[in-house]
């Protein structure tokens, strides 16, 4: 059965459908496009999977299609990149009411609505994520964005879809470690603001990586709710937002140290997030039992709880780029319990070092 949120913005509200299927139901897409022609920005690996099917409900509203088949990968979300949409999307004389549909995982999401969001000052824009980590977190709340060789993410826009399409059966298709990397996302909402439903992970996790459907279909639904109402406080990352970067700032620098690419978003993240664990547990906000618990969660999702062993200097380095630095002053997210956390500035240059030196191998 279908599921629907919206996304609390004003004017700027969006509805997110989720359920298997969805994406060949024109009645949800159709209403929201005003031309006969979009643009589909997708990749290599994703286009023969599923342009064939979103080409196909469109065309039910006799919309034609011009797809962007971009190269795969983290390490082309780049300018380079970028361009090749503008390219195409020019070339074919695309307008200002042309809508964009970014088809795939978090990087096409990420770069397909940056992309919109410069083209001709702004394009209509729809997500649909066709990955785990996608489905419950970057196609929603409008972070669009592609990375620089100095750091991840550093150039990009806030700038909302019309629409969210997240469609279960899509996740049928995705490898194994890239649904593992989903899940570091999916535990995220449960550390930092929704006891209860970590405690349902704790319960379920086997059911998600086995794909059970229903439970897939609650925990994607159940994190999009939970990012929707963060979203809805705090667009801009003024407060409150900034608590989903947890395990990001430490992850960021992992992802960039290794090379765009190596580790997987979501693998950088479950270590960056026993980085602040640790952290919060050497500060004395979280117990050592905590952390167990913490490790043991991430543990079962596959998913790696030590960092590489970048050496400190170079974490710190690559930290001092982060985009909660303010005044010259990090700021991470650390824990206060599971379910709680918090923005903080205390911890010392030293106390960060321990962390990361005893969390990574
Ligand atoms: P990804 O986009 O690289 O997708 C992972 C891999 O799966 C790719 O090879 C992709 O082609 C493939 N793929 C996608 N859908 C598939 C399917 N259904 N079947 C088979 N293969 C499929 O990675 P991701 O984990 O989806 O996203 C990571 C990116 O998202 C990072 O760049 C990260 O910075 C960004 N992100 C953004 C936000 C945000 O708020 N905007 C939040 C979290 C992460
Ligand atoms: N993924 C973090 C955010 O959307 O704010």
């Amino acid at each position: 059965m279908n599921k629907m949120l919206n996304v609390a913005l004003g004017e700027r509200s969006y509805p997110i459908h989720i359920g298997v299927g969805v994406m060949a139901q024109d009645d949800l897409i159709l209403p929201h496009i005003r031309q006969k022609k979009v643009v589909v920005v997708t990749n290599t690996t994703v286009a023969p999977l599923y342009l064939d099917r979103l080409q196909s409900t469109l065309k039910k509203g006799g919309i034609s299609v011009l797809p962007v088949i971009l190269p795969d990968g983290e390490q082309f979300k780049t300018w380079e990149t970028l361009n090749l949409v503008f390219d195409a999307m020019l070339g074919a004389r695309c307008e200002r009411g042309t809508t964009l549909i970014a088809l795939g995982g978090g990087v096409i999401g990420d770069m397909g609505g940056f992309a919109a969001a410069c083209y001709q000052r702004g394009m209509p824009f729809i997500q649909v994520p066709t990955t785990l980590l996608s489905q419950v977190d970057s196609s929603v709340g409008g972070k669009t964005a592609i990375n620089h060789p100095l750091g991840k993410n550093m150039i990009g826009a806030f700038y909302q879809p019309k629409l969210v399409i997240t469609d279960l059966s899509t996740l049928d298709t995705l490898p194994d470690r890239e649904l593992k990397a989903g899940l570091a996302e999916v535990i995220k909402y449960g550390l930092i603001r929704d006891p209860e439903f970590f405690l349902w992970l704790e319960d379920n996790i086997d059911k998600l990586l086995e794909r059970d459907k229903s439970a897939l279909s609650y925990a994607v639904h159940r994190s999009c709710a939970n990012k929707a109402e963060v979203v809805a406080a705090d667009e801009k990352e003024s407060g409150e937002r900034a608590l989903l970067n947890l395990g990001h700032t430490f992850g960021h620098a992992i992802e960039t140290g290794m090379g765009y690419g190596e580790w997987l978003h979501g693998e950088a993240i479950a270590a960056g997030t026993l980085i602040a664990a640790e952290l919060s547990c050497r500060l004395g906000w979280l117990d050592a039992e905590a952390v167990t618990q913490i490790e043991k969660i991430f543990l079962r999702a596959g998913l790696p709880v030590y960092g590489p062993q970048l050496g400190a200097g170079k974490y710190l380095d690559l930290m001092s780029h982060d985009k909660k630095v303010q005044d010259g002053r990090l700021r991470l997210v650390l824990l206060r319990g599971v379910g709680e956390a918090v923005v903080a500035e205390q911890a010392t240059v030293e106390q960060i070092t321990a962390a990361i030196e005893a969390r990574c191998t």
